[in-house]
C-alpha cells in the first residue's frame, strides 16, 4: 500500500472515531447563555433596524471576521471574465449554456476557474441558484459539453477518481444533488463552480486564491488572515461581479451544502448583493449553534480540517463557552434578505436541533425589518417546512442534497426573491 492510500485511510479512521465518540445525547448538553444579537458587547440595547446596521452588526461582522473565518489580506490587483462557451440549445432546448472563466490577478500571479451556468428560455432573464460542487463542474450534469476539470480533485473509488485527476468516468456522477430540469421548468438557472479550483480542499496553502496574496516569504495566510471558508466565499463574491453584469440574471441566490454551506453563509453575510441564502446541511461552522456542542464541535472541526477556519478560531476548541458571537449572529448579518436553513434527519453530526435554534434566534433581527421569520422555538415534525423569509425544513434521511430540498427551495425563492 502506498503512503497516500494509508494517509486517506488514517483520516477517515479518525474523522469516524471522531463522529462516533461525539455527543449525540440531548440531556448532555452543557448549559450556556446564548450571545444576545440586540445587544451590545458593551452592553447596548439595539431596538430598531437603524440601530442595528450603526450599532451592531459591524461588530458581529468584524468579530467573524477576524476570529472565525479570517480576513481577506487585501485587494487583487486585476480581475476579468471571459465567456468560452455559450450555447442556445442545452436541456433538449430548454436552457441556454453558457461557461465563463474568471481570472483573479495578484501579485503578478493568477488562478482562473470555471463557472457554469444554464438559464432557463423563454424570459429574457431569470433568477439563479449560486453553488460550488465537490467534483467539478462536469459531475452536475451529464451534459458532454462541459469539460472536465484540470484542478487537484479529491480521490474517490466510486468516482473513476485516482492521482487527484477528474476523468470522464465523474461525468454526471452528482447529478442527482442538482435538480437542474426542475430549476429550469420552474423559471430558475443554476451556476456553479468547482470549489477546487477556487482553493484545493487540502491542509497547506501553497496553491489556491490565497497564495496570489502572499509577500516574498510568506507559505501561509496570517493568525487573523482567511482560511479556505473564506477563500470560497471570496470566490463566490467574485463570481457575483459576473453575474449581477451578464444581462440574463435578476436576482442571485448562494446556495451550498455542507462545508460549501458553511461557505455559502459566509459569501451572504460578506456581500449584500446576494439576494438570498440557502444553507443545507452546513452544520458546525456554519449554520449550527457552537456552544451546543452537539455532535461535530470547534474542537473537532478545528482538527480535522485545520484550514477551513483562521488560526485565530483555535482558542475556542474545547471552549466554546468564551466565544462572544455564535452561529444565530452570523445567521443575523444575512437579515433582512431571505435565508434558508435546512437540515436532515440522520445528520446528526450536523446537529439539526442546533441548525434550527440558530434560524430562530436570528429572526428577531428579521422582525426590526418587519420580515417573518421562526418564531417557533419548537423545532417542526420532519417535511414540514416553515416557508417565511427565514425559512427552515428538516427532512428525512442523510447528509445529502436530494429533490426534495430542492423543491422546498424552488417553492420559497418563487415566494420571496423578488
Ligand atoms: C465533514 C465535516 C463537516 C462538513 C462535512 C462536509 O463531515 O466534519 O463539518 O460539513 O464534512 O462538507 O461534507
Amino acid at each position: 500500500m502506498n503512503i497516500r492510500i494509508i494517509a486517506t485511510i488514517l483520516l477517515f479512521s479518525a474523522m469516524s472515531f471522531a463522529q462516533s465518540e461525539a455527543n449525540y445525547d440531548e440531556t448532555k448538553v452543557p448549559k450556556f447563555t446564548l450571545p444576545d444579537a440586540l445587544v451590545t458587547f458593551s452592553g447596548n440595547h439595539i431596538s430598531d433596524h437603524v440601530q442595528w446596521e450603526a450599532d451592531r452588526r459591524f461588530e458581529i461582522f468584524q468579530f467573524f471576521e477576524r476570529q472565525v473565518y479570517g480576513k481577506v489580506p487585501g485587494r487583487l490587483d486585476e480581475y476579468s471574465f471571459k465567456l468560452i462557451e455559450e450555447s442556445n440549445d442545452a436541456y433538449g432546448g430548454k436552457a441556454r449554456r453558457k461557461q465563463v472563466a474568471i481570472s483573479l490577478k495578484k501579485n503578478k500571479k493568477s488562478i482562473t476557474y470555471n463557472m457554469l451556468i444554464y438559464l432557463p428560455k423563454g424570459n429574457p432573464t431569470a433568477p439563479v441558484f449560486l453553488g460550488y460542487n465537490f467534483y467539478g463542474n462536469h459531475t452536475v450534469t451529464s451534459d458532454p459539453k462541459v469539460p472536465l476539470t484540470k484542478s487537484w480533485v479529491p480521490n474517490n473509488e466510486s468516482f473513476g477518481i485516482k492521482d487527484n485527476k477528474a476523468t470522464e468516468a465523474s461525468r454526471g456522477v452528482r447529478q442527482h444533488r442538482w435538480a437542474i430540469e426542475k430549476m429550469l421548468d420552474n423559471g430558475f438557472g443554476l451556476a456553479t463552480i468547482y470549489y477546487g479550483e477556487v482553493d484545493p480542499d487540502k491542509n497547506d496553502f501553497s496553491d489556491g486564491v490565497h497564495e496570489l496574496f502572499y509577500t516574498e516569504d510568506q507559505t501561509k495566510p496570517k493568525t487573523n488572515e482567511w482560511g479556505s471558508i473564506a477563500g470560497w466565499a471570496f470566490g463566490l463574491s467574485k463570481a457575483m461581479d459576473y453575474l449581477e453584469n451578464d444581462g440574463n440574471i435578476s436576482n442571485v441566490v448562494v446556495f451550498g451544502h455542507s462545508r460549501l454551506g458553511k461557505a455559502a453563509l459566509w459569501a451572504g453575510a460578506t456581500d449584500k448583493r446576494f439576494a438570498g441564502v440557502i444553507s443545507n446541511n452546513s452544520g458546525c461552522g456554519g449554520a449550527a449553534l457552537s456552544k451546543r456542542k452537539f455532535g461535530e464541535t470547534v474542537g473537532k472541526i478545528n482538527t480535522a480540517f485545520p484550514h477551513w477556519f483562521a488560526d485565530s478560531f483555535l482558542k475556542y476548541n474545547d471552549n466554546e463557552k468564551t466565544l462572544p458571537v455564535d452561529q444565530h449572529q452570523l445567521l443575523a448579518l444575512i437579515a433582512p434578505r431571505p435565508l434558508y436553513v435546512a437540515s436532515a434527519f440522520d445528520d446528526r453530526w450536523a446537529d439539526p436541533k442546533g441548525e434550527f435554534l440558530s434560524a430562530h434566534y436570528a429572526s428577531k433581527v428579521y422582525e426590526l425589518y418587519e420580515k417573518e421569520g421562526i418564531a417557533t422555538e419548537q423545532i417542526p415534525e420532519v417535511n414540514q417546512p416553515l416557508q417565511h423569509t427565514v425559512a427552515y425544513h428538516i427532512r428525512t434521511g442523510k447528509h445529502d442534497v436530494t429533490d426534495y430540498d430542492w423543491e422546498q427551495y424552488i417553492t420559497w425563492a418563487k415566494a420571496f426573491i423578488q
